[in-house]
């Protein structure tokens, strides 16, 4: 019988692709290029040395970016106000290590699978109860071990984002040694001159980034992408510590570095303030974002609920067109203006302090009337309660 197996190239995966053949079946491994820095040929040639039949090795970063990382940015997704979900994100991409998210995106794209999870197999599970097992199995079959002692937290990365979490980090109080933090420069090392760069939109889509110190211009969403990732990353921005609520009801600390995300995250939001209608905003601020951001989180990605979602943050997105300009310095997104050629909300003669608006001063003291009706009455009962 042919198994496939999502391969990381690290000890557990390399060492369940062994314990697999053991189990009698015919190993193929698969493994997914999200951006992560990692050397795939060195990968895949450890695959087939521990006995793996083929090594499919898929570039799946373009529509990583396409269906996942730039609605996350039109939806504004974030995670208990702080956590921009890079690894949520990746999982309806890929299959690697996350129980729940990646078993209920197989059985919604396929629901006939049949799903080994080793971690959950008894038999497994009792053989290799943890990391030192693991070890000993390897040396016994030959797998290649990478030294990881330097690092006694667990990492996962994609083009979004990486994460770190476990080991030392699992005290909140602890704080990150310097060395951890992989993808960004330390903002107090990051230069002291600033850089300014212009980000377009087309419905909430970034389509152009322009960076005014040097004139580079990127228009594929890729290139893109992956240059803003350079520019926030050299700028020390992207990085953040938190506890989140698992799930599953547990409470866990992890440190997030989300560079080129970031500034993303803080472009659209500015530009959204300019063309987007208040009650729109409003309804996709208390409903679509932090559903979505929610449905992501738990694996929910592949459901009608997610469709409905996408469905109305496009259509919020319809006037989400213009341009914010932005200055990056040591760890910081700095929005210096904003325009849009297309959406004409913003008037500014109406916004004017020193033009008359289309109303007059009675039409104000009218507003403010009637406004108050309603807040006079509740400081009378008020008054009137306290004096028992
Ligand atoms: N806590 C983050 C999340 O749940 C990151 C998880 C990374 N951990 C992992 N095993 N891949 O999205």
């Amino acid at each position: 019988q042919r198994v496939l197996i999502a391969y990381s190239g690290g000890l557990d995966t390399s060492c369940i692709l062994v314990w697999l053949i053991e189990q009698g079946y015919e190993v193929l491994a698969y493994m997914a290029d999200l951006g992560q820095e990692e050397d795939f040929e060195a990968a895949r040639q450890k695959a087939l040395k521990i006995g793996a039949k083929k090594v499919f090795i898929e570039d799946l970063r373009r529509e990583f970016v396409e269906e996942l990382i730039f609605p996350a940015i039109q939806a504004n997704a974030i995670y208990e106000n702080v956590y921009l979900l890079g690894t949520s994100l990746a999982r309806p991409i890929i299959a690697r290590n996350d129980q729940v998210r990646f078993e209920l995106a197989y059985y919604a794209l396929k629901p006939d699978i049949k799903v080994i999870a080793p971690w959950r197999i008894r038999e497994f599970y009792e053989r290799f109860p943890g990391r030192e097992a693991l070890l000993v199995y390897a040396a016994e079959k030959g797998v290649p071990v990478v030294q990881t002692a330097s690092k006694p937290w667990s990492t996962d990365e994609n083009l979004f984002h990486i994460s770190y979490e476990a080991g030392i980090l699992e005290d909140p109080n602890v704080t990150p040694p310097k060395d951890m933090w992989k993808l960004t420069v330390d903002p107090e090392e990051a230069p002291n001159t600033p850089e300014r760069i212009t980000i377009t939109f087309n419905k909430g889509i970034p389509t152009k980034v322009v960076n005014h110190n040097d004139g580079t211009t990127e228009t594929d969403i890729l290139k893109l992408f992956i240059y803003l990732n350079t520019i926030a990353r050299r700028n020390g921005i992207g990085r953040i510590d938190i506890v989140e609520n698992r799930f599953i009801g547990i409470k866990s600390r992890g440190c997030y570095e989300t560079p080129g995300g970031t500034i993303l995250r803080i472009a659209h939001i500015d530009l959204e303030g300019l063309v987007l209608d208040r009650q729109v905003r409003a309804l996709r601020d208390q409903f679509v974002t932090p559903q979505f951001s929610q449905l992501l989180y738990n694996g929910q990605y592949f459901s009608p609920e997610r469709e409905f979602l996408s469905a109305s943050l496009l259509e919020s997105q319809k006037s989400v067109n213009g341009e914010v300009k932005l200055k990056l310095y040591k760890g910081n997104v700095i929005v210096e203006g904003r325009k849009s050629d297309t959406e004409k909300l913003y008037d500014m003669d109406e916004s004017s302090m020193s033009i008359q608006g289309g109303f007059t001063p009675d039409d104000s003291e009218g507003f403010i009337k009637i406004q108050s009706i309603r807040l006079k009455k509740w400081v009378f009962s008020l008054t009137h309660l306290v004096k028992y």
